[in-house]
């Protein structure tokens, strides 16, 4: 018999479950590329000082908001998020908190999807020894017709998302939890080996200089709003994937606890991932090239670096399975919420439900995918007002000159991620009384009133902050004091 807090999806097997399940959305492409760079570009060591602050006093706080209202649900965050309002008093209208969440989910597996195909064919191109003795210049015009090529990107999209609606349609036990219960660990091994080979046989000294020496000058303003920007990235916050997970645990689990290990976890694998990947970089002098972050240089530096080794085959395989896999349990979880709420709201079988939600994520794509092969706004928009009929391009603004990928990373990542955060801890630490989370949380009252403190006060305004950074707004503001 199914009681009130039962959920229709089935529970992860244990809390280590749900800790490798949200350790694999959290572990991304954000981890193995961005982190490494950040952290080394921008003070070493006292970076990291303030990023794993960031990660705590906003990171921690807002994990344990997600997890709790996903668990006092026990359904799709929008169904989550209508029920609990719903049984607390207060407005309906915070379902569409959980609407957000899911179509940001879905807007960013879109283009997730694309790179995760880029990652799969990377795999079998470096298998295929293609890479070995390759120039610098070989592998970047690789790259540059791989990335033009639309019938292959189409290809490996296809098949990404093909793999992801996969595992998503067998469900909670037979398909998410079988996923992660075998390839974190694998994840983990890769990384693991490729460390080594890099320790031992790299330049290893330049890279722990690069990525850990302090430089507290470096730490400007906009450091800490990167670091902040980033904790709540990677962390896969904002947009129903950790709520969704949160609604499969039991009832017992700690939510601080496994909050605590997942941030760890999550901190130390990006650690891991630059200790792997800087002291390649070192040894072949290409520190000069990792200057932006575009994760496409992942695909143009290390082809060629491997090509250079003698067990190049073998490491470069491994890396490029490391990144698909890395890619993959994170897009499940993107997934995850769409498909939850279509078999709870519209009756849907899970194959069926994951079929749709990965039909319409994958023809989204296929726009990101294009605007990778050179198409912007300006064309899209031409095409689109010539097929209504006016054939006049009326899009002169340099705003058109963006492409389409670029429009749905910045409405994503950088606007609707933080608003849909700032919502989330609105709703937890001020909306939902106090009697109802402290039980919730089942935390000693001391660690409680540190958990409400942040939540109330210190998560939005530093996510308010962020979002007003990353908008420009916040540069407006200062010019206009200034002034
Ligand atoms: N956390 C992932 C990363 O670090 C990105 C991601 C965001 C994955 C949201 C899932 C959901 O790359």
């Amino acid at each position: 018999m199914t009681t009130e807090r039962d959920t229709i999806h089935g529970e992860w097997a244990g809390r280590f479950t749900f800790f490798l399940a949200a350790t694999g959305s959290a572990v991304g492409l954000g981890n193995l590329w961005k982190f490494p760079y950040v952290a080394g570009s921008s003070g070493g060591g006292s970076f990291l000082l303030v990023y794993l602050l960031c990660l705590f006093l906003i990171g921690l706080p807002l994990m344990m908001a997600e997890i709790m209202l996903g668990r006092m649900g026990r359904r799709s965050p929008v169904n989550a998020l209508r029920r609990i309002s719903q049984i607390h008093g207060h407005s309906r209208l915070w379902k569409w908190l959980g609407v957000v969440g899911m179509l940001i989910a879905c807007l960013i597996l879109s283009y997730y999807s694309v790179i995760g195909g880029w990652a799969y064919a990377y795999t079998v191109r470096a298998a295929s020894g293609l890479f070995m003795g390759q120039t610098m210049d070989g592998v970047v015009s690789l790259f540059a017709r791989f990335a033009s090529d639309a019938e292959h990107l189409l290809a490996w999209h296809t098949l990404f998302m093909l793999t992801t609606v996969m595992v998503v349609s067998r469900g909670v036990k037979r398909g998410l939890e079988f996923a992660v219960t075998w390839m974190m660990p694998v994840l983990l091994v890769i990384l693991v080996v490729l460390v080594i080979y890099a320790v031992r046989n790299a330049d290893v000294y330049n890279a722990i200089a690069f990525l850990f020496h302090p430089d507290f000058h470096k730490i400007t303003p906009d450091v800490v709003l990167t670091a902040m920007g980033h904790a709540f990235f990677t962390l896969s916050l904002g947009m129903g994937a950790i709520m969704v997970y949160g609604s499969y645990i039991g009832q017992r689990s700690s939510i601080c606890g496994l909050s605590s290990a997942i941030i760890i976890t999550d901190t130390m694998i990006a650690i891991l991932a630059g200790l792997a990947i800087f002291p390649l970089v070192f040894s072949f002098q290409l520190e000069g090239i990792m200057i932006r972050s575009d994760p496409g240089l992942l695909f143009r530096i290390f082809p060629y670096v491997f090509g250079q080794m003698p067990a190049g085959i073998l490491l470069g395989t491994l890396f490029f399975v490391l990144l698909s896999i890395a890619a993959l349990t994170s897009a499940i979880s993107l997934l995850e919420p769409a498909v939850a709420w279509l078999v709870e709201s519209r009756g849907m079988t899970r194959p069926h439900a994951s079929a749709w939600a990965g039909f319409c994520v994958w023809l989204l794509g296929l726009v990101s995918m294009l605007s990778f092969t050179g198409l912007n706004l300006r064309d899209m928009l031409t095409a689109v007002s010539a097929w209504l009929g006016h054939y006049s391009p009326m899009f002169e603004h340099k705003f058109y000159s963006q492409s389409f990928f670029t429009l749905i990373d910045f409405m994503t990542a950088k606007l609707l991620l933080p608003i849909s955060g700032i919502l989330i801890a609105i709703y937890t630490g001020w909306l939902l009384k106090s009697d109802v989370s402290k039980q919730e949380l089942s935390m000693s009252n001391w660690s409680y009133q540190c958990w409400r403190g942040l939540i109330r006060y210190v998560t939005p305004v530093a996510i308010f902050v962020v979002l007003l950074n990353a908008t420009g707004a916040l540069a407006w503001i200062i010019r206009l004091i200034n002034n």
